[in-house]
């Protein structure tokens, strides 16, 4: 078995990296120094991700869908070569479908979040854990992005719950099989940062008890800080499961 890694290459891919929370990672990272491989489906939001990066560190996009599996694989195979070993994957692309119950929600719909928010995943996941494995040294860490969803539902939202709450399953799975490859796997659980996927938020959400309320949002670069320091921990430690939320929000307690 070859060497262990203690610190991370400053090398990452980041999924969802043309807006929101993607886009704040990314952002942070290569403010940071880490080279940044940009990945989503439309190339202009990702040249916009890097636009906004400057100078201070080299930024690639590589335009992927990430339920591809060929896409996959070519997006990890561009970052070895254009960067060397991979230090960070942030899985972070993801999707959800219009508020509907279960029997409202057609098969597709349920496919196509499925597809996204778990089969995505785990590509990525597969792609970045396999890279971490064959480098010399060998190590690096996966930051899955679940949600708070991954804990508790909101009113009519199967199939983006089901889909966090299995992320879970990913996250501790790969935290465990990771440990012998120097591999450290952790989870960010989000609640309503501002992106064009918490838009509805800020109108008004449906509660439980069906009033339709706004809810409080936060900044996604609040997310960023969080993430940054998760990856810039030496890859002995790792923040299993942290929680970042807008602190008004619905959540703890009876609502
Ligand atoms: N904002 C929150 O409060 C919050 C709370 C909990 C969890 N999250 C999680 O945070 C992540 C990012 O969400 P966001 O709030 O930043 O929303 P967003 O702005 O809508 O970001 C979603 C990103 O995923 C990308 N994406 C979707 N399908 C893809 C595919 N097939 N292949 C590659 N990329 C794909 C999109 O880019 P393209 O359309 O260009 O592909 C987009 O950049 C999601 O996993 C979400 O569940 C967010």
């Amino acid at each position: 078995m070859s060497e262990i890694r203690k610190i991370a290459a400053k090398t990452a891919v980041v999924t969802g990296a043309g807006s929101g929370v993607g886009r704040a990672v990314a952002l942070a990272l290569a403010g940071a120094g880490w080279s940044v491989a940009l990945a989503g489906r439309r190339d202009e939001p990702l040249r916009e991700t890097a636009r906004l990066a400057g100078e201070a560190a080299p930024v690639l996009a590589v335009p992927t869908d990430v339920t591809d599996p060929g896409q996959v694989d070519a997006l990890f195979a561009t970052v070895e070569e254009r960067f060397g070993p991979l230090g960070l994957l942030f899985n972070n692309a993801g999707t959800g479908a219009p508020p509907s119950l279960i029997d409202e929600l057609s098969y597709e719909r349920w496919r196509a979040v499925v597809d996204v928010n778990l089969h995505g995943a785990f590509l990525c996941a597969r792609a970045a854990f396999r890279a971490m494995r064959a480098q010399d040294p060998m190590g690096g860490r996966i930051i899955n992005n679940g949600s708070i969803s991954a804990h508790v539902p909101r009113p009519k939202s199967v199939a983006y719950t089901t889909t966090k709450h299995a992320i879970t399953g990913l996250t501790r799975s790969l935290s465990l099989d990771g440990r012998p490859y120097g591999i450290a796997c952790g989870q960010i659980d989000i609640g309503n940062a501002a992106t064009e996927m918490t838009r509805r938020m800020a109108e008004g959400i449906e509660q439980p008890d069906g009033r339709v309320v706004p809810e409080p949002v936060m900044d996604a670069a609040d997310v960023a800080g969080t993430v940054l320091h998760m990856a810039s921990l030496p890859l002995e430690a790792n923040v299993q499961f942290v929680t970042v939320m807008a602190t008004t929000m619905p959540y703890v307690g009876r609502g």
